[in-house]
C-alpha cells in the first residue's frame, strides 16, 4: 500500500485535527496508508512516524490543538536537517506528504520540494493568522476571531461599569485580519494595525472628545505586530498626552489559538484536508490548497507565501465609519 505522510507544524490552530481527520480519512478511502509525523518537521528529521488508522482519528475533530503535536523546527532550516528527513522518509517509504500549517512551514515545504524533487508535498493552510494569499480562510481564524470576541465582550462590561478605556492586544504578528474583524464585531473606537500607518493625533482627538465630557468607555483593538509596539507602547502614548484617563491594558496572547473550532472551522477543514489527498493522489506538488470564492483551489507555496495579501482598507473604514 502506498502511504502518505501528514504533519503539523509552526503555531498550532484550532481546526488542525479535522483536518489531519480529513486527511488520514480519505487517504485511507483512496487506498492509502496514512502516517502521521510526531512534532512537525522536528518529527521528519527524527524519523518519528506513526501509522494511522480510522480510529485513531475519532473524537478528535472538535478537538483544539493537534494530536501529532507541532513545532517551529530549527534544524529544518539547514540543508543537513532537512536531508535526515528525506532519509527517513525515503526509508519508510513515504514520497507524498500533507504538511498543515503557516508561512514558515510551507516555506520549509518548498525549499524541501525543491532539493527533492520525487518528494510531493501539498498544504493546507493552518494558522490563526489569515495571513497566506490563495485562501480566503486559513484554519482557525474563525475560531480565533470568535475566541477574541468573546474575550473582548466581557471585557467591554468591566470597561463600561468604570468607564475605562481599554487597549486590548489581540495576535498577528504581521498581519491585521484578527484586529480588524474583531474591532468591527466588538464595536470598537478603533483598531491598529500592521498594514495601515497609526495615527495617534486622531485617536487622541476621537477619546478626548468621547470621555472629556461624558462618561464612557472605549475599546482599542491593536494587533501584536503594529508598527506602535503593541498595547502597552499604544498605552504609555496615550496615558503621556491624556494623564487623567483611566485605562488599562489586556493582551488576549495564546488563549487565542486554542478552544474547539467553530462549526465553520471544521467544515472548511474538513474540505481541505481531502482536496489535499486528491491533490497528492492527482499527482500535484509544491503547493497549498486554499479556499478561493468557496470553492478548493491550488496555489503554489512560492506564491502562497510570496503575494502580497490584500490591504483591507474596506474593514479599516468600517471600523472608523461606525465608531
Ligand atoms: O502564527 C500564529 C501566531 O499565533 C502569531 O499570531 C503569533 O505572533 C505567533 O504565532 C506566536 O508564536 P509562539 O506561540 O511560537 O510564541
Amino acid at each position: 500500500m502506498e502511504k502518505i505522510g501528514i504533519l503539523t507544524s509552526g503555531g498550532d490552530a484550532p481546526g488542525m485535527n479535522a483536518c489531519i481527520r480529513a486527511c488520514v480519512r480519505s487517504a485511507m478511502h483512496f487506498g492509502y496508508q496514512p502516517y502521521g509525523v510526531i512534532r512537525g518537521y522536528d518529527g521528519l528529521i527524527k524519523g518519528n512516524f506513526k501509522s494511522l488508522n480510522s480510529k485513531s482519528v475519532s473524537n478528535i475533530i472538535h478537538r483544539g490543538g493537534t494530536i501529532l503535536g507541532s513545532a517551529r523546527s530549527l534544524e529544518f532550516k539547514k540543508k543537513s536537517g532537512r536531508k535526515k528527513a528525506y532519509n527517513h522518509l525515503i526509508k519508510e517509504g513515504i514520497d507524498k506528504l500533507v504538511v498543515i500549517g503557516g508561512d514558515g512551514t510551507f516555506t520549509g515545504a518548498h525549499i524541501f520540494g525543491s532539493e527533492y524533487k520525487d518528494l510531493s508535498i501539498v498544504g493546507a493552510p493552518g494558522t490563526i493568522d489569515n495571513d497566506l494569499f490563495g485562501t480566503d480562510y486559513t484554519i482557525g481564524y474563525d475560531t480565533a476571531i470568535n475566541t477574541a470576541m468573546e474575550a473582548i465582550d466581557k471585557i467591554k462590561d468591566t470597561a463600561s461599569s468604570h468607564d475605562r478605556l481599554f487597549i486590548i492586544e489581540v495576535m498577528g504578528r504581521d498581519a491585521g485580519y484578527i484586529a480588524l474583524r474583531t474591532g468591527i464585531a466588538v464595536g470598537a473606537e478603533s483598531v491598529l494595525a500592521p498594514e495601515f500607518p497609526s495615527d495617534m493625533d486622531q485617536i487622541v482627538t476621537k477619546i478626548k472628545a468621547r470621555h472629556e465630557n461624558r462618561d464612557t468607555s472605549s475599546i482599542l483593538v491593536i494587533a501584536e505586530g503594529d508598527e506602535i509596539g503593541g498595547a502597552y507602547a499604544l498605552a504609555d502614548q496615550l496615558s503621556k498626552r491624556m494623564p487623567s484617563l483611566s485605562l488599562r491594558v489586556t493582551i488576549l496572547g495564546h488563549i487565542q489559538r486554542g478552544g474547539s473550532p467553530t462549526c465553520m472551522e471544521r467544515v472548511r477543514a474538513s474540505r481541505m484536508g481531502l482536496a489535499c489527498i486528491q491533490a497528492l493522489i492527482d499527482g500535484q506538488r509544491d503547493g497549498m490548497i486554499g479556499i478561493v470564492n468557496n470553492e478548493t483551489a491550488f496555489t503554489p507555496f512560492e506564491k502562497a507565501i510570496g503575494e502580497n495579501m490584500k490591504i483591507e482598507q474596506y474593514f479599516k473604514d468600517i471600523v472608523d465609519i461606525l465608531s
